[in-house]
């Protein structure tokens, strides 16, 4: 081999080490990428789902107070499973108006003198999370 020759094959394995590495490294990074927004992702949707994440967002608080146990606003939610069967709760949480026909609820309604506010958009599985949540409050 003459000096140039071995410059050139020295100049060429350089070059193609650089492409292969510079190949690992892109491929890294974009997994690394993909892996994040799939946590976001489940972050998110485990977020939706839980109970607490649901009270804070429709502020359940500010009418039934910081523990849940009764404002000037709203009566407290605590030991609802006296009065309550989860699928009854499911149905009062996304029209409660409907039960206004029992006296327990009228008298609730008088007593604080504003409506609960019906949660018709929450998915099946956000009002069953946030029913059995709420009948376990003791
Ligand atoms: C604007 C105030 C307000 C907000 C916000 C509110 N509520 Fe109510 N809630 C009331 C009032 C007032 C009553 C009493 C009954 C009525 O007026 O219909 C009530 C009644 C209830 C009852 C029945 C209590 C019982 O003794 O049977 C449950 C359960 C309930 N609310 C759950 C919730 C949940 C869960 C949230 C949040 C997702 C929420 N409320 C948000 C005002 C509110």
């Amino acid at each position: 081999m003459t000096n140039a020759q071995k410059w050139v094959t020295i100049f060429l394995v350089l070059f193609i080490l650089l492409l292969v590495l510079s190949k690992l490294t892109k491929r890294e990074e974009s997994s690394t990428e993909s892996t994040s927004t799939e946590e976001t992702m489940q972050n998110g949707e485990t977020q939706q789902i839980s109970a607490e994440n649901l009270i804070a967002k429709n502020k359940c608080a500010s009418c039934h107070g910081r523990d849940l146990n009764g404002s000037g606003m709203g009566p407290s939610l605590i030991n609802l499973s006296t009065n309550w069967e989860k699928d009854d709760l499911v149905s009062y949480l996304q029209n409660p108006s409907s039960f206004l026909s029992s006296a327990r609820m009228a008298m609730l309604k008088d007593k604080y003198g504003q409506d609960m506010p019906a949660f018709k958009n929450m998915s099946a599985e956000e009002l069953d999370a946030l029913a059995s949540f709420l009948l376990d409050i003791k």
